[in-house]
Parts: C-alpha cells; sequence; structure tokens
C-alpha cells in the first residue's frame, strides 16, 4: 500500500478533469475518478496512463446517487480530498433543461459534501466560473468584484454551489474548501494524447476554431463585431488547461498540508490579459500557419462582451502563475486536434 495521499476527482476524464488527474499522478498523489462518461469516454484513462505511467482508479458512476458515493468511499478508503468537476456545463443546453442542470451539479455537490465527515475527507476543491461575475461593471476583475445575477441556469448552479459550500462550512462542517473561478480554459497537454472532445458541435471557440482548421467545418463565425472593444469583438482572458491543472494541484496541497489556512478560499484563475476573438485566431494562424476561415456574424445571445482577471491572489497566496504562452497555447490545441484525425 503507497502511503500517497489519495484524491477523489469527479468529472475526472473530462477536459479539465483529465489535465488535473496528470498532474496530480506526477506531483505523487493517488487517484480516483468517478465519471458517468457523459460527456467523456473511457479511453482517456490510456492517455492519462501514457503521459504518466501510472493509471488512475476509475469508477463508472453517478454522482447525484448517493448509496454509489458512498460504496466508493467505503471500497477506496483514505481519500482525503476531492476535487469536483463533475457537472453539466453547457450555458445553452441549460437554458433548454434546467432541471438537468439543478439535479446533476447540485445534488452531486450536495451528497459529496454530506458524505466527506463520515469518511474523513479533509477538503474539497470545487471547480466553480468567472461565468458568476456576469458582466463587469469594470475589467480586469478579481474576488472582491460583484456577483451579479446569473444569466443562465448553468452560471446559476455555480453561484449557488459557492454558497451551499460557504453555508455548510458555517454550520460547523469539519471540512476545508477552496473555490477555483475559471475564466476560459483552452488547448491542450503538449503530448497531443488528451484534449478537449466536445460531443456534437463545438459551442466553445476554441474546439469549433480547430475543427475549421482541419476541414471539419466549412468557417467559423466571430459572434460579434460590433462590441465597444478596440477590435469589435469580444474580449476573454483564456486560459491554457495546463496552467489550470497546475493550480488545482496547487490548490489541494495548500488544503491539505497548509496550516491556519481559512476554511473557504476563493481564487480567479486567468492569466490577466484580455485577449479578444479576433486576436485569438490571429495567434492561432500565427502559431501554427494554418489559416482560419472565419466570417462575422450576429452576436450571439447571452454573451459577455468583456472579462478576464486580476490573478494576484492566486499568484501571491496559491504562489501559482499561468506561464504558457497564447501561440503555445494554440499549437498544442492545433496539434490535438491533428491527433485527433489521426485516430479516425
Ligand atoms: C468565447 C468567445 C463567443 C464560438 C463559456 C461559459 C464558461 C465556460 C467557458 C464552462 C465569445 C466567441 C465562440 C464561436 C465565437 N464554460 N465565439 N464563435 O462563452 O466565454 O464561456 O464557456 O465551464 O462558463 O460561459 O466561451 O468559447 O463559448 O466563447 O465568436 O463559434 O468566443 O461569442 O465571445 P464563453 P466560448
Amino acid at each position: 500500500m503507497t502511503d500517497r495521499t489519495k484524491i477523489l476527482v469527479t468529472g475526472g476524464t473530462g477536459y479539465i478533469g483529465s489535465h488535473t488527474v496528470v498532474e496530480l499522478l506526477e506531483a505523487g498523489y493517488d487517484v480516483v475518478i468517478i465519471d458517468n462518461l457523459s460527456n467523456s469516454n473511457r479511453d482517456v484513462l490510456d492517455g492519462i496512463e501514457k503521459i504518466t505511467g501510472r493509471r488512475p482508479e476509475f469508477v463508472e458512476g453517478d454522482c447525484t446517487d448517493l448509496s454509489t458515493l458512498r460504496n466508493l468511499f467505503t471500497n477506496y478508503p483514505g481519500i482525503k480530498g476531492i476535487i469536483n468537476f463533475a457537472a453539466s456545463k453547457a450555458v445553452g443546453e441549460s437554458v433548454e433543461k434546467p432541471l438537468l442542470y439543478y439535479r446533476n451539479n447540485l445534488n452531486t455537490l450536495i451528497n459529496l459534501l454530506d458524505l466527506m465527515p463520515e469518511f474523513g475527507v479533509k477538503g474539497i476543491v470545487f471547480s466553480s466560473s468567472c461565468t458568476v461575475y456576469g458582466e463587469p461593471d469594470v475589467n480586469p476583475i478579481d474576488e472582491t468584484a460583484p456577483i451579479k445575477p446569473a444569466t443562465s441556469p448553468y452560471g446559476n448552479t455555480k453561484q449557488i454551489s459557492e454558497e451551499i459550500i460557504t453555508d455548510y462550512i458555517a454550520s460547523g462542517a469539519p471540512i476545508k474548501s477552496i473555490i477555483l473561478r475559471y475564466f476560459n480554459p483552452v488547448g491542450a497537454h503538449p503530448s497531443a494524447l488528451i484534449g478537449e472532445l466536445p460531443n456534437g458541435v463545438p459551442n466553445n471557440l476554441v474546439p469549433y476554431l480547430t475543427q475549421t482548421a482541419a476541414g471539419l467545418r466549412k468557417e467559423l463565425t466571430v459572434f460579434g463585431r460590433d462590441y465597444n472593444t478596440p477590435d469589435g469583438s469580444c474580449i476573454r482572458d483564456f486560459i491554457d488547461v495546463v496552467d489550470l491543472a497546475k493550480a488545482h494541484v496547487v490548490a489541494m496541497r495548500r488544503m491539505l498540508d497548509g496550516q491556519d489556512t481559512d476554511a473557504i478560499e476563493i481564487f480567479n484563475l486567468g492569466t490577466g490579459r484580455g485577449v479578444s476573438v479576433i486576436e485569438l485566431i490571429d495567434a492561432f494562424e500565427k502559431a501554427t500557419g494554418v489559416k482560419v476561415p472565419h466570417r462575422f456574424g450576429e452576436r450571439r445571445a447571452g454573451d459577455i462582451e468583456k472579462i478576464w482577471a486580476v490573478p494576484a491572489k492566486a499568484n501571491e497566496v496559491l504562489g501559482w502563475k499561468a506561464e504558457i504562452p497564447i501561440e503555445e497555447t494554440m499549437r498544442n490545441a492545433w496539434a490535438w486536434q491533428c491527433h485527433l484525425a489521426e485516430k479516425k
């Protein structure tokens, strides 16, 4: 039996989850994944093993079922920390199917929190999102920026989840939590063995962009060029998924090993740089030498005009900083798209 600290990663075969499992294994943790494979597939485990030389334990299961989770904690004793990625995350779909989002995202979290004291689990890292800030009044934004009314059930589940964690800890629950508010995760592992695997037509910019560059889509539509920004397109804080994954390892170590840290801490995870949609397309073309056929269309309902982070708190308190340049991120995203084409 190893004396490695054991971590449960829910949603661990997903995009950010799988990259985080790689970093946890490489940092010397043991990992148990539970995933219902609703938005990922099992062969991600092969990619993780090829990269790290170690295969995480895997349980196919639904975290909204309390007995499934109780059995997991019973069968895998000694789990000290949880990283909770398991959630539905498509903004548009959440508007069409709000109950699916509230049931899946909130019941998952409530079940995990409920079982933690019973099984001696010390802390939970929660995957939140900058979407809780809505359209900021000023940019860049730090963690004190006001939480705005959610613009989608998906965003609302992130806000409510943060409140559930806060209230549960305030009630005296013997656990700690670190809430990580992601900006826009993009890219893929440099090995090109794991990456983003969107089901169907991608909602997000970068997978749609790389599929267009690969000729799988006719052209990319830039949703709006009349925003109040230098080039008229929206601005985001695109953070490399490997930088993001590393932040989870740092957060877990701080939560489990850190002395006299607060029971609940919140961090913005971004680069601190605002990049527009058009600038991202240019960065991709410059970095890869591959053109992206694109047109300028209407704005997309619900889009925020501009949002990017002040990452100072994560830099100073966590000792973590996003380091991967956007051009390298674009090359990795393209290498992953090419790997997918070879796999077909
Ligand atoms: C980015 C920009 C689009 C596609 C959402 C969620 C967030 C998180 C990440 C889950 C926008 C533009 C996009 C396209 C385009 N989700 N765009 N053409 O909306 O910032 O964030 O995904 O964790 O919580 O809110 O990301 O990649 O969809 O869009 O012009 O084909 O790219 O208008 O300005 P978004 P995105």
